[in-house]
C-alpha cells in the first residue's frame, strides 16, 4: 500500500531543481496523506501481445525510477495483460512499492490474455454459469457493476497486480449502465457496490475508491449519459454508513481532460451550494482528487499543429506532447494527468514535461479567451 512516509521520501528523492528529476514546482501533489507525481502512466492502449508487454514493462520501470509514482490500469485493459505487467514492473523497479499509487478499475468483463474466438461463450462459462454475474446486470453485453461481481474483480486485480492492497479502485464507466437501467437505479447500484468497496477497504484490500468515467461528468444534466457528482458522493456517504466505516473511502474521480475535451472545467453541471459548478470545481470543494485520462488526446495532441497556436504559445514545453500534458496538469483541481506510455522514448519526453512549471489559475482561464 502507498504510505505517507514512503511517498514523501520518494518526492524528496526526485523533487526540486536539485532532485534527481529536476521537476518544477507543484510537480508533486497531495493525494490523501500521500504525495504523488502530477504525471502518471496509463496502460489502456496497445495490442495484447508479449512484445507490447515488454515495452510497457520497460516504460513503467523507467517511469518509477524516473519520478512518476502513479500507475493507472484496469482489469480489462489489454485482456488483463496491463494489470499483470504493472505488477511485474512494480516488483522489478528499484523503488519501494509503498512509494507508488497503484490504481485499477473494474466494470468491463475482462478476457484472459487475449480475446477468445467466442467471447460470448467465454463470458457465459467464466461469469454466468459460475453465478458471479446475473445476466440481468450486464449492460451492452460486457459491462457489470453489481457488488458480487466487483468483489470478484477486486480479488482478480489483487492477484494480477501482486499487491496486498490496491491504493485506488475505480468503478469503471458507470454511465454504461444508463443504457440498461434508469439513472435512479444506477445510483442505487453504485451505493450497493460502494458499500462492498467500503467493506473491502475496512478489510485492507483497498485503500480508496472512486469512479473512472468517460462521459457522465462532462455532459450537462439533460444528457442521457449524465450522472450527478453530488449524488454519487451522497451515495458514497450512505455506503460508508451502511458498512460502518468511520468516513467514506470514496476519494477520487477520473475523466478525460485535454485541450479539446475541457468540459470538466467549462460545463457547470453539478448543483453546488451557490448554483451549478463544473466537475473540477465541485470535486475540489468536496475534497476529491481528479485524475485526467486521454491527457494528450490518445496521442493526437502530440503532432505539430494539433494544439491551436494561440493556446500553444501560452503553454510551457519543448514538444507538442509536453505542452498538451502541461495543459491538463495545469487545470485547477487536477491532481495527476495520466498519459498512456508504452514507449521508452515517449516516457523520456513525458517525464521532462514535469520540469516545466504549470500555468497558474489566471493563465489557465486566459487560454479559453
Ligand atoms: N474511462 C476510463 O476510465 C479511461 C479512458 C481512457 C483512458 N483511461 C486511462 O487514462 C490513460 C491515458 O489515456 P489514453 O492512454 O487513452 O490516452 P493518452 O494518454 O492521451 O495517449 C496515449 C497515446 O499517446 C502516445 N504517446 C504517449 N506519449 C507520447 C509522446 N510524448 N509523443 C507522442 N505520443 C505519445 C502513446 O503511445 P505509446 O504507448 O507508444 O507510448 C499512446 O498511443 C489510459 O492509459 C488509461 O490508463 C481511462
Amino acid at each position: 500500500m502507498a504510505t505517507k512516509d514512503a511517498t514523501w521520501a520518494y518526492r524528496d528523492r526526485f523533487d526540486g531543481p536539485t532532485g534527481e528529476g529536476g521537476f518544477a514546482r507543484t510537480y508533486f501533489r497531495r493525494f490523501a496523506d500521500c504525495i504523488v507525481s502530477s504525471v502518471g502512466v496509463g496502460t489502456y492502449l496497445g495490442d495484447s501481445t508479449d512484445a507490447v508487454d515488454e515495452r510497457y514493462h520497460e516504460a513503467i520501470v523507467g517511469a518509477l525510477e524516473g519520478g512518476i509514482n502513479v500507475l493507472d490500469t484496469a482489469i480489462n485493459y489489454r485482456n488483463q495483460r496491463s494489470e499483470r505487467v504493472v505488477g511485474r514492473a512494480l516488483a522489478d523497479a528499484d523503488v519501494d512499492r509503498e512509494a507508488v499509487l497503484v490504481a485499477t478499475k473494474g466494470g468491463f468483463v475482462p478476457f484472459d490474455g487475449e480475446r477468445p474466438d467466442d467471447p460470448g461463450r467465454y463470458i457465459r462459462e467464466e461469469y454466468l454459469d459460475t453465478g458471479i454475474v446475473d445476466p440481468d446486470d450486464i449492460a451492452k453485453g460486457v459491462h457489470c457493476i453489481a457488488p458480487d461481481y466487483i468483489d470478484d474483480q477486486v480479488d482478480r486485480s489483487l492477484s494480477n497486480l501482486g499487491v496486498e492492497t490496491i491504493d485506488l479502485y475505480y468503478v469503471h464507466n458507470p454511465e454504461t449502465q444508463l443504457e440498461h437501467r434508469s439513472r435512479e437505479a444506477v445510483y442505487d447500484r453504485l451505493e450497493a457496490t460502494f458499500t462492498r468497496l467500503e467493506e473491502r477497504a475496512a478489510a485492507g484490500d483497498l485503500r480508496h475508491y472512486g469512479v473512472a468515467t468517460w462521459q457522465c461528468f462532462r455532459v450537462p444534466p439533460d444528457h442521457d449519459q449524465y450522472l450527478s457528482l453530488p449524488e454519487v458522493i451522497e451515495r458514497a456517504r450512505a455506503a460508508s454508513d451502511a458498512a460502518g466505516t468511520t468516513s467514506t473511502h470514496f476519494r477520487a474521480i477520473q475523466l478525460p481532460f485535454n485541450i479539446h475535451m475541457a468540459d470538466a472545467f467549462t460545463v457547470a453541471a453539478h448543483e453546488g451550494p451557490e448554483g451549478p459548478q463544473s466537475t473540477l470545481r465541485f470535486a475540489h470543494e468536496a475534497g476529491l482528487s481528479v485524475f485526467t485520462s486521454a491527457s494528450i488526446g490518445q496521442g493526437q495532441l502530440a503532432s505539430e499543429g494539433a494544439i491551436p497556436d494561440a493556446v500553444a504559445a501560452k503553454l510551457a514545453g519543448e514538444t507538442p506532447a509536453q505542452r498538451a500534458l502541461n495543459f491538463a496538469r495545469s487545470a485547477p483541481g487536477v491532481t495527476c494527468s495520466l498519459v498512456g506510455t508504452s514507449s521508452p522514448e515517449h516516457l523520456e519526453e513525458n517525464l521532462a514535461a514535469g520540469t516545466y512549471t504549470p500555468m497558474g489559475a489566471d493563465a489557465f482561464d486566459a487560454t479559453f479567451e
